[in-house]
């Protein structure tokens, strides 16, 4: 069967007759139609033979890895990317791009091709005040409920370049939902392991996406330490949001986002989830771009959110220390950043100016205020507003925080009705 394009416009998608400019109506794009029918990709055979893209490296041993290598660790440690990522083209150029992740083309590096069949329509989230010098940034808007979209529709392409017959993925719930989701989107069979604990909802989205889903027993270590065990079994590609740095481009796109939205400019703070830091490596790698192009003046805040019941590189924060500190993690109802042990600990402390946290009340009362105010979000995606909304006055001053997940995703009824 011949999968159906892509784009049948630069006007179709999320904001449809508003000019694809995503801060004011822009000129007229041209109707094109960028097929993604995989046939009409002419890179080699299956598509590995001429495709390149980010090129990843060891920080051990400073080994580089290209693209279509599918190795995922080198020296026992996450690769990182070989080159930051480029700036977005200035915003009259975006002006007239498709309504995509695929406008920061540039900052992605991904072969077109391999992106074109592999996405669901990711990115281009509304980006909402929410008052008191808030806004949020809907990212449950997003093809499979919640942000990993941005980052999983590179991995699979890249799964693609390295002519995968399998993928295989770990995840709290939701990048494993995503990981199946685009497994699907381009025909490639899928193995997803989550924790026993994980919400049903997101187990369902994942079998119906035709998965094989692997529930894990214990905590999200034990989860990882399974699905690298089959990985090293057999030949299958790790798609892992957590190991592979090509997921930090993807994530990279919201705070592109955020600028163009802005019209050019970056808020005071982000303020982000983190677990095992996927969002905050990509804004954090966003920012340097945007920086190192002159884009922007000055490097925003960064301020982590994570779970006081699970909180290691909070603890490190606050002791001064470069290394997630050892913790005795109890349960918490954030299941997406119930990370004990997070594998890019030491970058994501480096990258980040302040970590907080915020207790399973805060949680709870966060995602009912936000739900009264008309975005239902799961328990995990409240806690970057629980924890804006309970910062100083003013002292973060102009805030953006994500809605990274939807509550459909667990389905939470409100304590005056449970
Ligand atoms: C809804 C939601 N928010 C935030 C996060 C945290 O992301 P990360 O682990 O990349 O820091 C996750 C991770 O699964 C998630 O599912
Ligand atoms: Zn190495």
């Amino acid at each position: 069967m011949r999968p159906s394009p892509v784009w049948r416009g630069a006007r179709s998608g999320a904001f449809p007759d508003t000019g694809a400019s995503l801060v004011e109506q822009g000129a007229a794009a041209p109707l094109t139609e960028i097929t993604s029918d995989p046939a009409a990709v002419t890179v080699g055979s299956h598509y590995g033979g001429g495709v390149t893209g980010p090129v990843r490296m060891c920080p051990e041993c400073g080994r580089q890895f290209e693209f279509i290598d599918p190795a995922w660790r080198c020296c026992g440690v996450p690769m990182r990317l070989a080159a930051p990522p480029a700036a977005p083209v200035p915003l009259a150029e975006l002006a007239g791009r498709p309504l995509t992740t695929w406008r920061y083309a540039e900052a992605l590096g991904v072969p077109a091709q391999l992106w074109q069949t592999a996405t669901l329509g990711e990115g281009i989230t509304p980006l909402l005040s929410a008052g008191d010098g808030i806004s949020v940034k809907v990212e449950y808007a997003s093809p499979t409920l919640s942000f990993k979209d941005r980052g999983v529709v590179l991995l699979v392409a890249q799964a693609l370049a390295a002519g995968a017959s399998k993928v295989i993925a770990d995840s709290s719930g939701n990048a494993g939902t995503a990981v199946a989701a685009y497994s699907a989107r381009v025909g490639l069979p899928a193995e997803i392991f989550v924790p026993e604990s994980t919400s049903p909802k997101k187990i369902a989205q994942v079998r119906a996406h035709g998965a094989v889903i692997n529930l894990v027993p214990g905590n999200r270590e034990a989860t990882a330490a399974a699905a690298i065990a089959a990985v090293e079994q057999g030949d299958a590609f790790y798609a892992s949001h957590v190991y592979n740095p090509v997921f930090h481009l993807g994530t990279a796109t919201y705070a592109f986002e955020v600028w163009e939205q802005l019209g050019g400019r970056l808020p005071d703070t982000f303020v982000l989830p983190v677990g095992n830091g996927t969002l905050v490596l990509g804004v954090t790698r966003a920012v340097a771009g945007l920086l190192a192009a002159g884009l922007i003046p000055s490097a925003p805040r960064i301020v982590a959110v994570q779970a006081a019941n699970c909180a290691p590189l909070a603890a490190a924060w606050r002791a001064g220390s470069a290394e997630p500190l050892p913790v005795e993690a109890s349960a918490t109802i954030a299941e997406g950043i119930a990370i004990s042990a997070p594998a890019r600990g030491a970058e994501i402390l480096a990258a980040v100016d302040e970590i907080v946290t915020v207790t399973e009340d805060q949680v709870l009362s966060g995602r009912e205020e936000l739900a009264r105010r008309g975005w239902y979000v799961e328990d995990t995606a409240a806690v970057c507003w629980a924890a804006a909304v309970a910062a100083e006055d003013g002292a973060w001053g102009e805030v953006v925080v994500p809605l990274s997940g939807a509550g459909l995703k667990t389905g939470w009824t409100p304590a005056s009705h449970a």
